[in-house]
């Protein structure tokens, strides 16, 4: 059942309650939270949503052969450490030791980081081959993190993190919460996000805006500080902080593979995201001393990393049903309009 006001006013106090403070509610709540459910329904496959994991392991493969050229950049390390904040299923950590060969994979061990209960008890299931081999384990969000060597990897972590909508009413930044009634736009004043809008446009209209995630600089700040040497690679829905402006941005709801901007509909019961700000997050990353850093489209991405040879060699030998599954997955991530066009790759490098 979805939370109802009296659970919002027990967590959050009276309202008219900021939309980024409802989603923070709606997905993490401990009692409520989407993502704090023990079991289903949540996520994935038959549920509220999809992502590049659902479609099959060509992400996770297409990784493998980036990590390595980052494993042979840092001269072949012994230990090469792949982490992943929310990493829910374990599916791109699974498709990852599936993929990586030789060497390499003798050094590749995989952390899960994500405490989310019924994607840990998913993940526990997609990686049991690999953790009794010592090559996967689990760290919890509020465990340290060691310094390592290796990468840092997400998918749909950073548009998961509340985030709150902002828009310019044309003389001043306005916004929106959840009111008595429904949602509302409401004058307000936070000198830092609107520093950083005005910064990122040449002129604001009327109805621009976008979205202010508050934890972006230290979630970024904590795994980029953790990682000594090596790859920084976030995948994301999302886009330059102007493009954002101009669209309005504000947050989706998912709920039975519809999207729908309906964000204070039942609450608990919906997966709530919100655009990345890529100009943002690759600006955090540079101040925490990665460098070449830069984003572009998932489909740029794979079409530059994917081993499309090897591919189509090794997919001669499938029976014709998996076959057309592995092209289905490549069309998903590569054409024009699908989903390797809605999402960036935002990559840099430490060391
Ligand atoms: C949209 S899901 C993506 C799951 C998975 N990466 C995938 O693509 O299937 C977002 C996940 O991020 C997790 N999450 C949110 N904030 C986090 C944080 N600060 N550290 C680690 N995980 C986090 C949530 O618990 C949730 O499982």
């Amino acid at each position: 059942m979805s939370a109802d006001r009296a659970d919002l006013e027990a967590a959050l106090g009276l309202g008219p309650w900021p939309a980024a403070e409802v989603m923070a509610f709606a997905l993490y709540d401990p009692r409520h939270g989407y993502y704090r459910r023990t079991t289903g329904p949540w996520g994935f496959a038959g549920k509220d949503y999809y992502t590049a994991l659902d479609l099959g392991p060509l992400l996770g493969e297409a990784l493998a052969v980036r990590l390595e050229a980052a494993w042979e950049r840092l001269a072949r390390p012994a230990a090469f450490t792949v982490l992943e904040p929310g990493a829910g299923r374990g599916w791109l950590g699974r498709d990852l030791l599936g993929a990586a060969q030789g060497d390499f994979a003798k050094a590749l061990r995989y952390l899960h980081r994500d405490d989310n209960p019924a994607a840990r008890k998913a993940a526990e299931e997609a990686l049991a081959p690999w953790i009794v081999e010592g090559r996967a384990a689990f760290l919890s969000e509020s465990d340290p993190i060691p310094p390592f060597t290796g990468a840092v990897i997400s998918n749909e972590l950073f548009d998961a993190l509340p985030a709150q909508p902002w828009k310019w009413d044309g003389a001043r930044w306005t916004r929106e919460v959840l009111a008595e009634d429904g949602p509302a736009w409401q004058p307000f004043d936070h000198p830092e996000s609107a520093a950083w809008f005005a910064s990122r446009s040449d002129g604001l209209e009327p109805a621009d805006g976008s979205v202010w995630c508050e934890a972006l600089p230290r979630v970024a700040s904590d795994l980029a500080g953790a990682l000594e040497r090596g790859l920084f690679l976030a995948i994301d829905y999302g886009d330059h902080a102007d493009r954002l402006l101009a669209k309005g941005a504000d947050l989706r709801r998912y709920k039975g593979h519809t999207v729908d901007g309906r964000w204070w509909e039942e609450l608990g019961e919906c997966d709530l995201t919100a655009d990345v700000d890529f100009t943002r997050l690759q600006g955090v990353l540079e101040a925490c001393g990665l460098v070449e850093a830069g984003h572009r489209s998932l489909s740029a991405w794979i079409r530059d990393h994917a081993p499309l040879a090897a591919w189509e060699a090794a997919w001669q030998g499938l029976a014709p049903a998996v076959r057309v599954k592995r092209m289905e997955n490549l069309l998903q991530l590569t054409m024009p309009g699908m989903l390797g066009e809605r999402f960036r790759v935002l990559e840099g490098w430490k060391g």
